[in-house]
């Protein structure tokens, strides 16, 4: 019988998916936990890390920390085309705000509803919209200034419906930056909005949290403001052995019966995942699949089975490889090779000398900046780089053996055509009876 038909598998690994238990972080949550409690403002967040690494997780755990403590949470992911110019970004501050504002801020205010309004909580949406870009519109001054008297409007809301503060919260905030060539400063903006109201003392407290790759703190860093100093920097990491152990071991003990994953098997697991919180729910997901199909009990030497990185490599990290070309391949497969470490960086001399006379150490610097381009890789401090998707070096490895094979296989001498038409004799047939252990469960 299929066990499958009975269990759901509870691992999600994919962008912005919640996971079945959320592991570690627990100082993240403290310090906003604090600021959260504090009835002024005078420090925003910065969450930063790696594709995978949490940042879009945490940020529902941190949105659930400011409802609990009655703040408004108003915020979005920002996307291209809201972060091009500061008119649109501040269209975009004013819908989600309006959004945000519960009824009950609206209608006790004094937004002008439109006649025979049944005043539904979408209808109030809109006439707060309506209201907030009003006053925007009517403003004279920089889009600073009319921004900052609408939203004073939207403070006004708020204090008056008893709410502890305003949380603007931007995911994606990779996408923000100054377009100084076209006199366009959309994060200077964002940063000189939230500073002034900081700086007024506005009267209920407003705090910016801003999320994304690790390049939004040079966007930061690049603006017209002293920005840095307002942030108290988030950055994620990989999690613990722990942590990552208790991520994958609690949605296991709810699976029990009819899985019986062993001790070896989760240590195992956790092992293969190197604590990176996308493979923790990757090697989750590929563990209770595998168990599934094998009873229920399975011993640690046969896990993972060999598609695994190949449907890792699929998810992960294919649509990056694919924008690459031939050479970028050639001086990627020697940084994989090169590296003693999981997540080691590397420059573009080391690269150079690494190659045997293939790139000069310019001509691997050039690549390694188109490179950053694509996303393959990231610069972590100056004149050094690391791989941004984790097991990247595995997974070039493996594809370029496979490449060479194919090459090889064309240049060996061909078979006599009768041995390649010859059925093949399978040899790989072996059947290991799993002991029937009792599952782990030290959590
Ligand atoms: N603390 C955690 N414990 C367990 N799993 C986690 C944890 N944080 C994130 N994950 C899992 O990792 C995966 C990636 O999470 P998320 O989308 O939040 O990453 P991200 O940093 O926002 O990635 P991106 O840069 O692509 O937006 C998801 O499947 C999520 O469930
Ligand atoms: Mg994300």
């Amino acid at each position: 019988m299929d066990r499958r038909v009975f269990v759901e598998n509870p691992f999600r690994p994919g962008a912005g998916h919640t996971p079945p238990y959320f592991g570690g972080r627990k100082d993240e949550l403290e310090r906003f936990q604090r600021l959260m409690r504090q009835d002024y403002a005078t420090e925003n967040i910065l969450v930063t890390g790696l594709r995978g690494f949490g940042k879009t997780v945490l940020l529902s755990q941190l949105r659930t920390v400011a409802r609990e403590n009655g703040w408004l949470w108003s915020g979005n992911d920002l996307s291209e085309s809201a972060s091009l110019s500061e008119e649109r970004l501040a269209i975009r501050i004013l819908a989600d705000l309006a959004s945000a504002l519960p009824a009950q801020a609206v209608t006790e205010s004094s937004v002008n509803l439109l006649p025979n309004e049944e005043g539904d909580s979408e209808d109030l949406g809109t006439a707060i919209f309506d209201e907030l870009r009003g006053i925007y519109e009517r403003t004279p001054g920089l889009t600073i200034d009319r921004l900052r008297a609408a939203f004073m409007k939207a403070i006004s809301l708020v204090k008056r419906s008893k709410m502890s503060g305003i949380v603007l919260a931007y995911d994606e905030a990779q996408c923000l930056f100054d377009h100084a060539d076209r006199d366009e400063f959309p994060m200077s903006t964002l940063v000189e909005l939230v500073s002034s109201l900081q700086k007024q003392d506005s009267v209920v407290p407003v705090v910016l949290v801003l999320c994304g790759l690790p390049q939004v703190f040079d966007a930061l860093t690049a603006t017209r403001t002293y920005t840095e100093r307002m942030f108290n920097v988030m950055r994620l990491n990989r999690l613990n052995r722990d942590d990552t152990l208790a991520a994958l071991a609690h949605p296991l003990v709810k699976l029990h019966p009819p899985l019986y994953p062993s001790k070896d098997l989760v240590l195992k697991a956790a092992e293969l995942t190197g604590g990176y919180p996308y493979l923790i729910q990757f090697f989750g997901r590929e563990l209770v699949e595998q168990l599934l199909q094998n009873g229920g009990v399975m011993s640690s030497e046969q896990f993972p089975s060999p598609s695994v990185i190949e449907r890792l490599d699929a998810g992960l990290f294919s649509a990056r490889w694919n924008r690459t070309t031939d050479k970028q391949r050639d001086l990627l497969q020697i940084a994989a090779r090169g590296s003693n470490h999981w997540g080691e960086d590397f420059s573009a001399a080391e690269l150079s000398e690494l190659s045997n006379g293939e790139f000069s150490s310019a001509q691997a610097n050039q690549y390694l900046v188109a490179l950053c381009e694509k996303g393959i890789i990231y610069r972590t401090r100056h004149g050094r780089y690391a791989f941004t998707v984790p097991m990247s070096e595995s997974m070039i490895i493996n594809r370029m053996s496979k490449t060479d094979e194919v090459a090889e296989s064309w240049e060996t001498a061909p078979k006599d055509l009768a041995a390649a038409t010859a059925p093949p004799v399978d040899e790989s047939v072996h059947v290991e009876v799993a002991p029937k252990k009792r599952g782990w469960f030290g959590f």
